[in-house]
């Protein structure tokens, strides 16, 4: 017996997977059993790099999740709105549903999870974080024995290219980001990854696997790349460091083992000392490492975007569910416990006022002697001890002075920001980024 798929998009995401399943020579031999027998996109007549029979290609998307024909329905279109209303039609239809739409299950995973249970039908989503990179399902499946302490990712591809090249390059930042959308890395709206909301998603669904329940995404405190100076990359470069976006779910245990009670999640960028192991991942390249009990560090890396890597996990998770539909595990007994979720609960997450963490400043400043002395007092009042205080440069602005504190949190660093900008010699505080 064969199965059948219906398509949604066809773009960059969409052409990769039809590629792979329309070429099944030396692949898993499934993926002869496996046809796509429709796609919907936009616009039917715009110029394809694949080729359907006539009458596949339609731009009537509602057919296609409630067609009786159809098994299995991959969601490559996009958004939100319309992607959760055909999400939820499809596995209304009783049809299982892969997809890599990070936007959707961020925000609406409840919805369709409980609907999937309820109906009996896996949704499989191994192309929403880290493009091609194998990650989810072994954080399911064998990492699942763990105790998992902190998930760390560069998980935008688009972010950390244009980090890589305009620290590689110096390149600007507008023509990077224009190469990365014309790579098809980029969202629709490339603000997603620019400002960290696309990491923000994904570190939600990481999470949400790595401690077993479900995550609010409006918890996630989120910053993105865009304040991030040519000087800043430079200091970092100087001082031993790269700069890097970085998202992070860390929680700790209670003497048990059991889940943590609340955990942190955060996006933002971070200086990262040039040993660590995520400090040499480029490019569109992403990665995640994993520090579980009692495995210890574990990192996934590779291609974090792109038609081909993303493709790859799509159509992974395709043949994950023929195999499960053709081994007989009947969706009405739960089904498959390594593909269904399992947590219907929220996690809680911490107030990012306790996070704790090391900091780079970087001071513009008047020229004039005891300016070092004044900002150490300020940052001294408040708790904060300084690593290191670097007067870097002197120009017509005045002295540009950069400081790594030891590890101090948020709240307190933040009230000895607000007395350093208070001070008469400090003119501004361009820049301010957490350290490893
Ligand atoms: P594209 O913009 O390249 O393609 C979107 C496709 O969906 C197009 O074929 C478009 O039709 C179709 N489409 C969009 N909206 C509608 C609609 N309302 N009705 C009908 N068809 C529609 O997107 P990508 O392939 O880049 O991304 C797809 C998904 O994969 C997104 O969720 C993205 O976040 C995710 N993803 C993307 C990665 C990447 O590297 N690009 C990596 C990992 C995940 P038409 O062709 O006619 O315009
Ligand atoms: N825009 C995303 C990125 C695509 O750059 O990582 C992969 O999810």
């Amino acid at each position: 017996m064969g199965y059948n798929v219906g398509l949604l998009g066809l773009g960059t995401v969409g052409t990769g997977t039809a590629k792979i399943m329309l070429d099944s020579v030396g692949r898993h031999p499934l993926l002869e059993e496996i046809s796509i027998v429709r796609v919907g996109v936009r616009n039917p007549d715009k110029a394809r790099e694949v080729e359907f029979e006539t009458g596949v290609l339609t731009d009537d998307l509602a057919s296609i999740v409630t067609d009786p024909n159809i098994d299995i329905i991959v969601e490559l279109i996009g958004g939100v709105d319309q992607a959760l209303d055909y999400i939820l039609t499809a596995i209304d239809h009783g049809k299982h549903v892969v997809t890599a739409n990070k936007a959707v299950i961020s925000r609406h995973g409840d919805e369709i999870f409980t609907a999937a249970n309820a109906k009996g039908v896996y949704v499989l989503l191994e192309a929403a974080v880290a493009g091609g990179i194998p990650v989810l399902t072994p954080l399911k499946q064998a990492l699942g024995v763990n105790r998992i302490n902190r998930v760390t990712g560069i998980i935008n591809g688009t972010t950390n290219y244009i980090l890589t090249r305009m620290k590689n390059e110096g390149a600007n930042f507008d023509d990077v980001l224009a190469d990365a959308q014309r790579l098809g890395y980029a969202e629709a709206d490339p603000t997603a990854d620019v400002d960290g909301l696309d990491a923000a998603d994904k570190i939600t669904i990481l999470a949400s696997l790595a401690f077993g329940g479900r995550i609010n995404l409006k918890d996630v405190y989120c910053e993105g790349i865009r304040k991030i100076a040519a000087a800043d990359i430079a200091y970092a470069e100087k001082l031993g460091f790269t700069i890097k976006l970085l998202a992070i779910a860390q929680g700790r245990r209670p003497a048990s083992g059991a889940m943590p009670d609340e955990i942190e999640l955060k996006v933002h960028p971070t200086l990262l000392p040039k040993h660590h192991p995520l400090a040499t991942v480029d490019g569109v390249n992403n990665a995640v490492l994993v520090e579980a009990d009692p495995l210890g560090e574990v990192m996934f890396y590779g291609p974090g975007a792109g038609e081909g890597a993303t493709a790859s996990a799509v159509v992974s998770d395709i043949v994950s569910i023929v195999a499960t539909l053709k081994s007989g595990t009947s969706t009405n007994d739960n089904g498959n416990p390594l593909l269904r979720c399992s947590h219907e609960h929220y996690t809680r997450v911490a107030s990012m006022d306790q996070s704790v963490s090391r900091f780079y400043a970087r001071i513009l400043t008047q020229d004039r002697p005891s300016v070092i002395g004044q900002i150490g007092l300020a940052f001294g009042e408040h708790g904060v001890s300084l690593e290191s205080v670097v007067q870097i440069d002197v120009h017509d602005r005045g002295a540009e002075i950069v400081v790594i504190t030891h590890k101090v949190s948020e709240g307190e660093f933040q009230a000895a920001l607000q007395a350093l900008n208070a001070l008469e010699a400090v003119v501004s505080i361009p820049s301010v980024l957490r350290v490893w």
